[in-house]
């Protein structure tokens, strides 16, 4: 007798994402450096790891090549449950400087001005897709779950499905990590169709907030014409799901690094450094969509309407830096540098010549030698990753941290802040136009553009009382202990894993 067929339970996940959860490097003595990843991907996932068997499937970012492909390979499966997708070094710039980060991330980031498309970027694109979909067809079985990641991506659900043909089921999810912008915006793509039927062969697609989810929706109806509903959309007859998971930190790894006794101590290092000074901090990638330049104008505003308060108040601007190859990037850099040099020029505090040169004797004259000599400097920035310990500290020991994005995703740096303010809870300045603005209501929420709005918020956090400081902190922290990446992590598999098992029983019936 016929039996109801029950889904097989999913055995594993196959992922891929631009980048292994692994860093791989090459040493002085040629040999192969291993550092894992700490990204808001790679904690949703390490939970998720415990109760499922999973492949991860990404570009090493260097080139290796030869006969050293292989034996890297195996200890990257083995060690990491990573398998390298190797590209070449002109096929990586083409594809990742070229078309992911000249094309989509200013496209998804509403910045249609740096846009340069080029036909050789976007058959790299689809060249680079293509290969990841055949490292996977090789491996994937039957009943497998593959998730796919962000814009580096887009073509690889159908390119996917086209390798492994009809002999083997899989689902495919989808997860876009950056913003989706308007219809409006999205149809300036020279290849919107193509990139939009790629992601259309996933049977889910997730973005962080329903907004993105909402313009998704509406560029597939208006850019394709399908037929969608409020989370779904028709394309060739199958039914594709859209929604909104919001992503989140793994707070209890800051809260515990946050106890040892060597970030104890280099808090306790900072906070005298610091004495009588209120600190303030952005953390973020030296990136056009951070919004730094705007957070710099705020800050010198702040200065100039408050003389009061120059003098007793730093900002302390971590700029990591990433994509040194695009124009764009080393732009905005010489930028960022000029502003940096016209605040502290403008409101920073020289010694006086002879407390430097002459047994600290005042005199007149002030003279700027180097930065050493500075007695007070608004602004100290940093163009270097930090850390994750010295990351804490600063986090910890800071009043204020201003997150200013003209778009983001979601914005981490906003929940690690909190994750890192259950003492002192301290204010958080947060861009509207960043995805956690939509779930962090404690926070000051500004836009960005209005640096005047920007300046009064600062001066709004500089003085804000601490019972409000407090009561503002607990509702921030409610969300950031509850939307963790692991919950993040399992409520995108679980629908995934849940999706058309009814469809899929019936039509065996
Ligand atoms: C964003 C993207 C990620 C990317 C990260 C760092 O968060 O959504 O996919 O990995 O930036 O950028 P990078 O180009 O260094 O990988």
């Amino acid at each position: 007798a016929p039996m109801l067929a029950t889904p097989k339970p999913t055995s594993r996940l196959l992922l891929a994402s631009n980048r292994l959860p692994v860093t791989v490097t090459r040493n002085e003595t040629e040999e192969y450096e291993f550092a894992e990843g700490t990204g808001g991907l790679v904690s949703g996932l390490r939970g998720l790891s415990k109760s499922t068997q999973f492949l991860w499937y990404g570009w090493p970012g260097i080139e290796v090549s030869g006969g050293e492909t292989a034996p890297l390979a195996a200890k990257l499966k083995e060690r990491f449950g990573a398998v390298p997708v190797y590209l070449d070094d002109n096929q990586a710039d083409l594809y990742y400087n070229g078309f992911s980060n000249g094309i989509l991330w200013p496209l998804l980031h509403y910045h249609p001005g740096e846009i340069t498309f080029t036909e050789d970027s976007w058959q790299a694109y689809k060249n680079v897709n293509r290969k990841f979909a055949q490292a996977i067809a090789r491996d994937v079985e039957d009943g497998d779950l593959v998730w796919v990641h962000d814009y580096h991506l887009m073509l690889l659900p159908e390119m996917l499905r086209d390798e492994v043909g009809s002999d083997k089921t899989i689902k495919i999810g989808f997860f876009l990590h950056t913003p989706f912008p308007s219809s409006e915006l999205y149809r300036i793509l020279p290849v919107r169709n193509e990139i939009l039927s790629g992601l259309l062969h996933s049977d889910l697609i997730g973005l962080h907030t329903n907004d993105y989810a909402r313009h998704f929706l509406s560029s597939c109806s208006i850019v394709l014409g399908l037929q969608t509903l409020t989370r779904t959309v028709t394309y060739k007859d199958r039914t594709v799901n859209v929604g909104a998971f919001p992503i989140g930190i793994e707070p209890k790894r800051f809260i515990k690094t946050l106890a040892t006794d060597p970030v104890r101590e280099r808090i306790a290092e900072l906070e005298s450094e610091f004495e009588g000074k209120k600190v303030m901090v952005g953390v973020d990638r030296l990136d056009y969509i951070k919004g730094i330049p705007q957070k710099l104008r705020a800050f010198e505003i702040f200065l100039n309407d408050h003389p009061e308060c120059v003098g007793s108040v730093v900002l302390i601007q971590i700029a990591v830096p990433t994509r040194g190859d695009v124009e764009e990037y080393q732009n905005l850099r010489a930028l960022v540098n000029e502003l940096i040099g016209r605040i502290n020029g403008r409101f920073g505090k020289t010694l006086p010549i002879s407390t430097t040169w002459n047994g600290g004797k005042p005199s007149a004259h002030t003279l700027i030698i180097s930065v050493g000599t500075f007695e007070y400097m608004p602004i100290h920035f940093m163009h270097q990753s930090v850390p994750f310990q010295e990351l804490l500290a600063l986090y910890a020991i800071s009043e204020v941290c201003i997150v200013s994005s003209t778009r983001d995703g979601m914005n981490l740096v906003s929940f690690e802040y909190i994750a890192c303010q259950r003492e002192r809870h301290g204010s958080l300045i947060l861009s509207e136009f960043a995805g956690s603005a939509k779930s962090l209501s404690g926070s000051i929420v500004v836009n960005p553009w209005n640096v005047y709005e920007m300046a009064r918020a600062i001066d709004i956090a500089y003085h804000m009382p601490e019972e409000e400081r407090r009561e503002r902190f607990d509702k921030m922290n409610d969300h950031v202990q509850k939307f963790t990446s692991a919950f993040w992590g399992k409520s995108f598999i679980d629908t995934l894993t849940k999706i058309g098992n009814e469809s899929l029983m019936e039509e065996r019936l």
